[in-house]
């Protein structure tokens, strides 16, 4: 350290930090919150997946967030631990409380920077906010040496006031200086240039490691990290399944993969995640979060390693390299590749959702064993991504007030389709009939007629879970009761019967009112920490 109490000069290093933000941005989620014990279970999991700071919460935002990140530095070892705080001395204070016992800590402060948040959020003038940076990293220099300042909303600031923020940080004692896309704005281009402007323009820049930090609202969180990696960025900031406020933050298994798979183009730049573990704790984030991971999302969507034209299908057969870039087994999918089928007993379905990170309790697994077997009667081999749609589906409906006894429907040439139903509702069994153009048709008739509740279907989607004829059809579908917009989800060998799932499951949600599905006209919601 330099006598000043400024950081001595960053030395030249190839490695990228992995700086994940899952438990304080991600899950900012709209619907993503987690219990103080998932807290805990996923900061094993990332310690595990080895990344190198974690930014455990916001500890000024409740009592809750507070106590989570004071329990996860006292426990995770290996890691640095973050706690996040406004440029004010009391957040900063209640960050420095929480992650005291860290084998390592960082306290990260924030203030906007561009004129539209100066103006109309904080209230502020630059010369004012200049002086709150100089005044608050000392402040928070006093509680540990590493320090991370982050210009919030930098991409649409002002490019030289923002390099003079950064010097006035810098000359404070930040370690690190975050150049946040909070509205997920810039361009690679743009973001790129923005790196070498500030490597150019801020003072002592070779003090303090850079970082990004990028929000996906126009889907280039992902591009925009790589492009300012390889302009030499050396901390990314990322979540894991990209989850995070709006679209979302930067995915780390994307940045992770692209750097291993594509170093050549991004400076070489690696980081420590081992790679194997990426599905594994994609799959325990989305569980317990509760927020699904799109099937085709990159390494970690159930389709991401999936093939289905028969020219992909004949050129897999003959060399795996002809259509895939990356080996699935390198990040983590072999496991999960693992094939159950009706032989299979309790201890190896227990195993195989733990090895794909989906952690139930006895009576919840005592159900999904249940239903594995069901499915296992119908489907010859049972598939990793049948698991996970299987236990979400559990999990999802498991407390809706209604619930599919038994149904029926026909069709034939000629005539319209006959659907009857039988659902019970809070116990109480409910029977109807319906007449359709279709065989889902007269089944929502049906249900109608037993439960009587007013809506119209909006949207329906179904889709196939894992390739093959004998596949899990996925049902997705979209109700309105009034003003109101329900989403329902239901999975079944069959698409009638899922589709019944998916219609009782937005019904239900019109019963208990769950505004959580609600997604009717813009809600402008208010975010946690500004
Ligand atoms: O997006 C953002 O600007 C943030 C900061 C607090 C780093 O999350
Ligand atoms: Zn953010």
């Amino acid at each position: 350290m330099l006598e000043d109490g400024v950081a001595d000069p960053v030395q030249p290093d190839p490695r990228v930090i992995v700086f994940d933000t899952t438990l304080r941005d991600g899950e900012q989620s709209p619907g993503a919150t987690l219990t103080s014990d998932e807290k805990l279970e996923v900061a094993d999991a990332l310690v595990e997946l080895g990344i190198d700071v974690m930014e455990a919460g916001f500890p000024a935002a409740s009592p809750g967030d507070f106590e989570a990140v004071r329990a996860i530095a006292g426990r995770v070892k290996g890691v640095t631990v973050a706690g996040l705080a406004r440029c004010n001395e009391s957040d900063i204070e209640r960050a420095a409380m929480a992650v005291k016992s860290a084998e390592n800590s960082r306290i990260h402060t924030f203030i906007a920077t561009s004129d539209i948040h100066l103006e109309h959020k904080l209230r502020m003038t630059r010369p004012e906010v200049l002086k709150r940076v100089d005044h608050m990293v000392r402040f928070a220099k006093r509680f540990t040496s590493d320090v991370e300042f982050s210009a919030e909303d930098a991409t649409r600031s002002d490019w030289a006031f923002l390099a003079q923020v950064f010097g006035t940080a810098i000359a404070a004692g930040a370690t690190t200086i975050n150049v946040p896309d909070t509205v997920g704005y810039t361009s690679p281009v743009e973001y790129a240039a923005l790196m070498e402007f500030l490597t150019a323009n801020v003072p002592d820049v070779e003090r303090a490691v850079i970082s990004v930090h990028c929000h996906d609202d126009l889907g280039m969180a992902t591009a925009n990290t790589l492009a300012a990696v390889r302009a030499g960025a050396r901390q990314v900031e990322v979540t894991m399944n990209g989850i995070g406020e709006r679209a979302g933050n930067t995915s780390l298994e994307e940045v992770v993969m692209a750097l291993a798979t594509r170093g050549d183009q991004f400076g070489g730049g690696m980081t420590r995640i081992r790679k194997e573990k990426l599905v594994p704790v994609s799959r325990l984030v989305s569980t317990l979060t509760g927020v699904p991971v799109q099937p085709n999302k990159a390494i970690v969507g159930a389709n991401a390693f999936a093939h289905e034209a028969g020219i992909h299908q004949d050129g897999m057969l003959k060399e795996r390299t002809t259509y895939e870039i990356m080996n699935p087994a390198d990040v983590g999918w072999e496991g999960t590749r693992l094939v159950l089928g009706k032989h299979s007993g309790r201890a190896g379905f227990r195993n195989t959702l733990q090895e794909i990170g989906i952690r139930l309790d006895e009576d919840q697994l005592n159900e999904a064993y249940q239903r594995f077997l069901a499915l296992a009667d119908r489907k010859k081999a049972v598939t990793a991504a049948d698991l996970v749609a299987l236990v979400s589906d559990q999990l999802e409906v498991a407390d809706d007030p209604l619930q599919l006894i038994r149904w029926n429907a026909s069709i034939g040439s000629g005539g319209p389709a006959t659907g009857s139903v039988v659902v019970s509702r809070d116990g109480e069994e409910l029977s109807g009939d319906g007449l359709g153009n279709g065989a889902v048709n007269a089944l929502f008739q049906a249900i109608d007629a037993a439960v009587a509740i007013p809506c119209e279907l909006e949207e329906y989607h179904v889709e196939a879970v894992t390739p093959g004829e004998d596949a899990q059809g996925q049902v997705r579908l979209r109700i309105r009761s009034g003003e109101h917009v329900f989403t329902g989800h239901g999975l079944a060998t069959d698409v009638i019967e899922a589709s019944a799932r998916a219609y009782l499951a937005a019904l239900s949600k019109v019963i208990q009112g769950d505004s959580t599905a609600m997604i009717a006209g813009p809600v402008s919601a208010v975010s946690r920490w500004t």
